[in-house]
């Protein structure tokens, strides 16, 4: 099979290149380079089963001509992160919607099946117990850039679900849950690479918040290996996914595990959110995925640790002389 993988240079899409070229299957990556890096997929340069192409998804002629080429399309390309939400609403509005409608459009010009990545964000501040794809999405005012990227995400999956049931494009959705590992970056504001990078030099970690909120935390070679046990059933055409893992932990036990599996000599330093991203910010209590639906599927589960999730990250950064 071949594959295009928009975003195939992030931290997710260069994951999946990995798996999919471990198994035999080409790729073409196309990715602008925003917040991906070149580093994510230097090892698979040169690979005869490889190619990269930089560009954006933005451009309709080049994702044209990129999906004819291919059997199926993984679509991850998007501008992510709480801190280029906040920051640039405009362009990352335009990139979520505008970049997702080029690569439906193309696809079923080229009638090429696509998995559209989406975000747990679409729950919005929906903090009850654990989420199913059925649940209420809750979120704040579309005036507030904090809820512009589950407002696309939403929009995103919309669009795609209707051009499966209008138009028949084999479509797939996918909702990430908050997703880490090697390659993640903590400069747009994901606190898994930003403590164990902060306990690696014996600085601070900055709790935003009181700390008390929860988050789920699932290692991306879970997630690439419950991303692909989509692709590869025809029982997942036109349904979405949680993709996550269930095991739920406080901010402020995050940071606590990360210094003591570290050893380091950190302190965790509290922050209001005000400080960290600005007036008006709105985040939600809990995060938890039910995953039951993939399970019954797929009979995909997460089976990797919070240890190892923070043991891999450490030994990445490390690796990257940080
Ligand atoms: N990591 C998570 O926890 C998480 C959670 C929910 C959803 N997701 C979704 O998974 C996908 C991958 O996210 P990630 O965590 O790997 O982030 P990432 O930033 O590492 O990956 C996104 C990639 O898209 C590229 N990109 C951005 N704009 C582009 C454009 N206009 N044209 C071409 N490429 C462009 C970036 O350079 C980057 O390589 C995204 O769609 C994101 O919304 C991720």
């Amino acid at each position: 099979m071949k594959y295009l993988i928009t975003g195939g240079a992030g931290f997710i899409g260069s994951h999946v290149a990995d798996a999919l070229v471990g198994r035999g299957d080409s790729v073409l990556i196309l990715d602008n380079l925003s917040t991906g890096n070149h580093h994510n997929i230097e090892h698979l340069i040169g690979d005869p089963l490889v190619s990269f192409y930089s560009g954006s998804i933005l451009d309709p002629d080049l994702v044209s001509s990129l999906v004819s080429e291919v059997d199926h399309v993984i679509h991850l390309a998007a501008a992510v992160g709480v801190f280029n939400i906040v920051d640039k609403p405009l362009e990352s509005l335009r990139i979520n919607l505008h970049g997702t409608e080029n690569v439906l459009e193309v696809s079923l010009k080229s009638k090429v099946p696509v998995l559209i990545a989406s975000s747990s964000e679409v729950y919005g501040k929906n903090g009850g117990g654990p989420l199913d794809e059925e649940s209420d999405r809750i979120v704040g005012s579309p005036l507030k850039s904090r809820w512009s990227y589950s407002e696309a995400k939403a929009i995103d999956e919309s669009m795609a679900y209707f051009y499966y049931s209008e138009n028949g494009l084999p479509v797939r959705l996918v909702r990430f849950f908050n997703t880490v590992g090697p390659r993640q970056v903590g400069s747009y504001g994901m606190v898994v690479p930003r403590f164990v990078e902060a306990a690696l030099k014996g600085e601070p970690l900055d709790v935003y918040g009181t700390g008390a909120q929860s988050r789920c935390f699932c290692h991306v070679a879970d997630a690439v290996a419950g991303l692909l046990s989509v692709i590869d059933s025809e029982a997942t055409i036109g349904q979405v996914y949680n993709i996550g893992n269930n095991y739920e932990v406080t901010i402020n036990e995050l940071a606590s595990a990360v210094i003591a599996r570290l050893g380091s000599s950190s302190v965790i330093s509290m922050k209001s959110y005000e400080d960290a991203y600005g007036a008006g910010f709105e985040d939600m209590q809990r995060r938890i995925p039910d995953i039951s639906k993939i399970k019954a599927t797929t009979g995909w589960a997460p089976t990797r640790s919070l240890e190892t999730i923070i043991d891999d990250i450490a030994g990445y950064l490390k690796h990257a002389g940080l």
